[in-house]
């Protein structure tokens, strides 16, 4: 029987691994790559994130977490509907989730093991944590879901202590040293939520070399576009890519998420992009930056995508 179960474990650890769960495609793991990427306000998050905003000293490592407890002193969620289910609850509305420590309590262990781990919640991976089923889509944050959205997250860490944010759910063990008065401005916080959004993974459907110029998707497909640069290009080699969307008459200019990885002997580059509309897209690639890959010297590739 415990075989069992731990062979059923392991499966869902593997298939957790594959890449299908987790792609580490995000535009964040790009620039990790290739050292380009992202824009100015979003690199301002990550340095923010890295160092003043201490984010980095618990959400660590390649999944940004260090799989640590901590208590952040998160307000109860009186929108909680715990509170008024007599049946499961009789504590009502006085009922306070103890976290690891009340998992604690509740398998046996003594109180000087539980005691100190009330309150606290394991620190979550950050991957994907902009992600939302849709635009109007509701997202809550934190254990309770006290949280509504990613700027209040960021707002709270900065000012839990500076402003009158309701008092923690289960206040004896709330970290009073790393987190609750950041200093950050306005601005900072919003970079460091600019940043957060960066973890998002992407879903690509259809790669597309630059070889083959032509391609009909379906939508809303989202769909890479890549190339292959034989030389040695510069590193300051920058790939451009304008968009023409269906019944436009205009390219609009994009290079922000065209990027490449420069290795020295040749580099490769990917763009990605969702198209929105029915009709017939072209991407025009153009290089800069480098005389051998410049306009003058290298025609540009044009790819024609329709959407159906
Ligand atoms: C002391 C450790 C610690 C530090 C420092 C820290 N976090 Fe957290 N973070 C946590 C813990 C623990 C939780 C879960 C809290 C809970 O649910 O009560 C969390 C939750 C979050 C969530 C909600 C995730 C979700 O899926 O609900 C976000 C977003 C987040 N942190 C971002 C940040 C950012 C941005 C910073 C820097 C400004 C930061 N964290 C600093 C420990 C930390």
């Amino acid at each position: 029987m415990n075989a069992a179960y731990d062979n059923i474990g392991r499966s869902i650890a593997a298939y957790e691994r594959s890449n299908e769960v987790s792609p580490y495609n995000s535009r964040y793991d790009t620039y990790v790559k290739s050292g380009h990427g992202l824009t100015s306000e979003e690199l301002q998050g990550l340095e923010l994130f890295n160092g003043k905003a201490k984010c980095v000293q618990c959400h660590s490592g390649k999944d940004f977490t260090d799989f640590t407890y901590d208590n952040l002193g998160v307000p109860k969620n009186p929108m909680n509907p715990f509170y008024s289910e007599p049946a499961f609850n009789s504590l009502g509305a006085s009922w306070v989730d103890q976290g690891l420590g009340g998992y604690l309590k509740g398998a046996g262990y003594d109180a000087s093991v539980y005691e100190p781990a009330l309150g606290m919640f394991k620190v979550p991976t950050l991957r994907n944590v902009g992600k939302q089923s849709g635009v109007n889509f509701p997202k809550a944050y934190g254990h309770n879901g006290y949280f509504k959205s990613l700027e209040e997250v960021v707002h709270f860490y900065n000012t839990r202590d500076t402003m009158p944010w309701p008092a923690p759910e289960y206040a004896a063990t709330v970290n009073q040293t790393q987190v609750g008065d950041l200093g950050l401005t306005p601005a900072e916080e919003k970079s460091i939520v600019a940043f957060l959004k960066t973890l998002s993974d992407e879903k690509i459907a259809t790669k597309l070399t630059m070889n083959v110029n032509t391609l009909t998707l379906k939508l809303p497909k989202p769909f890479e576009l890549s190339g292959l640069l034989t030389g040695a290009p510069a590193n300051g080699l920058l790939v451009n890519v304008m968009v023409k969307k269906p019944g436009k008459a205009y390219y609009s200019y994009s290079s922000a998420r065209g990027t490449y990885n420069a290795t020295g002997t040749g580099a490769s580059w990917w763009y990605r992009y969702t198209p929105k509309l029915k009709g017939t897209y072209t991407f025009y690639v153009t290089f800069a930056g480098d005389a051998t890959y410049s306009p003058a010297t290298s025609l540009p590739s044009i790819v024609k995508v329709t959407v159906k």
